[in-house]
């Protein structure tokens, strides 16, 4: 970028925008006033084309040369107004940035003390009220459904957030927290460690602790495997660690699915779910907006 910044680019593109200008101009005035020296014959200029189709040596029409001249002018009239010679801002002052700048300062006028209103609010009496879901949703619907989907459920991988089932906890201050700061989930890969075998036994526990259909044998195999390895992030019953975002392994939620082959791939090759950080993008009030909805999806209005 460095190129751009230099004054040479600004002088360079200025005069080839001038010349151009002034050169279309002498070019349209000798086009309008001299005749082509002709190749004898008069009125024509000696190209032939399919044996007798011969070209007229007549000077261009007038109001098509007129429409050239007022191209010309408007380009003149735009190049003093706009910015588009080099660093001349123009006699408009206009830049993209100002405009977008201007735009934003009016809808921070309008936006603001709404946004204020609802920060000096608690969250739950903000999920409340009906304008600040609204406008919680369509921050929702603008930011987090890509991943979480519209209806907020989610998908593999992206937890649903309007059941009461919480990787990092669903009070409004961890919702906050949640949302500002980002979440990134370790599970780490137990595949490579403790073999195929291992990870299958470690499945069937797993389904066993939801009370899931499941081979006793593995399970017991299993058990002793889960005390050694995963009690210290889920607990030692399975129950799962907020401060982690390690699942609670006993209910029937999944975050990656509860078949036999998805907890094998879960538990083999680990998982590292993602939330990214909202802190710097939304701020606090867009924030505090987007708790209380996401929060008053699960608990009652
Ligand atoms: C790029 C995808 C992505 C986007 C965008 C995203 N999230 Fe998330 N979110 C995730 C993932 C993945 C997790 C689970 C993290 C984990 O597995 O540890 C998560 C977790 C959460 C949780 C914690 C749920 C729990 O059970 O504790 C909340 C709350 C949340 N997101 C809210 C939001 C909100 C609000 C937005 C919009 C500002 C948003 N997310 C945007 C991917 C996303
Ligand atoms: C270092 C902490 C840690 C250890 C040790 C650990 N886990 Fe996990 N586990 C997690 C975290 C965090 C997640 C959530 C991952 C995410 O959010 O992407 C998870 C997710 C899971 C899931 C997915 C649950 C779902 O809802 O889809 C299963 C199953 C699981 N772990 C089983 C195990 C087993 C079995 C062991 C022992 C072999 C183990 N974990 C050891 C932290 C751990």
């Amino acid at each position: 970028m460095s190129d751009f910044n230099s004054d040479f680019w600004p002088v360079y593109i200025s005069a080839i925008t001038v010349i151009s200008i002034l050169a279309c101009i002498v070019l349209l005035w000798t086009l309008s006033t001299k005749r082509v020296a002709t190749g004898g014959k008069a009125g024509v200029t000696g190209h032939v084309w399919d044996e007798d189709l011969e070209e007229y040596n007549n000077p261009l029409p007038r109001w098509w040369i007129w429409l050239f001249y007022i191209t010309i002018v408007f380009a003149v009239i735009y190049l003093a107004l706009y910015p588009g010679l080099g660093r001349y801002p123009g006699l408009l002052k206009w830049s993209s940035r100002g405009q977008y700048e201007a735009e934003q300062a009016k809808a921070r006028e309008t936006y603001q003390p709404i946004y204020a209103k609802y920060a000096a609010m608690s969250i739950p009496d903000v999920a409340r009220d009906p304008q600040a879901r609204e406008m919680g949703q369509r921050l929702f619907l603008n930011y987090c459904a890509q991943c979480h989907a519209s209806d907020a459920r989610g998908g593999k991988g992206f937890p649903d957030l309007t059941d009461k089932d919480w990787l990092y906890g669903g009070d409004p201050e961890t919702i906050v927290a949640t949302i500002t700061k980002g979440r990134s989930g370790m599970m780490p890969a137990w595949g490579k460690i403790l073999g195929d075998e291992a990870t299958r036994n470690l499945a069937d526990y797993v389904i066993a602790l939801s009370g899931g259909a499941h081979d006793e044998l593995r399970a017991a195999y299993g058990k002793e495997l889960f005390a050694a390895n995963c009690v210290a992030c889920h607990g030692p019953e399975g129950k799962g660690n907020p401060a982690l975002g390690a699942p609670n392994l006993t209910d029937k939620t999944w975050l990656y699915g509860g078949s036999s082959t998805a907890l094998v791939e879960t538990i083999g090759k680990g998982r590292n779910g993602v939330m990214p950080a909202w802190g710097e993008f939304l701020g606090d009030e867009k924030i505090h907006l987007l708790a209380a909805y996401v929060w008053g999806l699960s608990n009652a209005r």
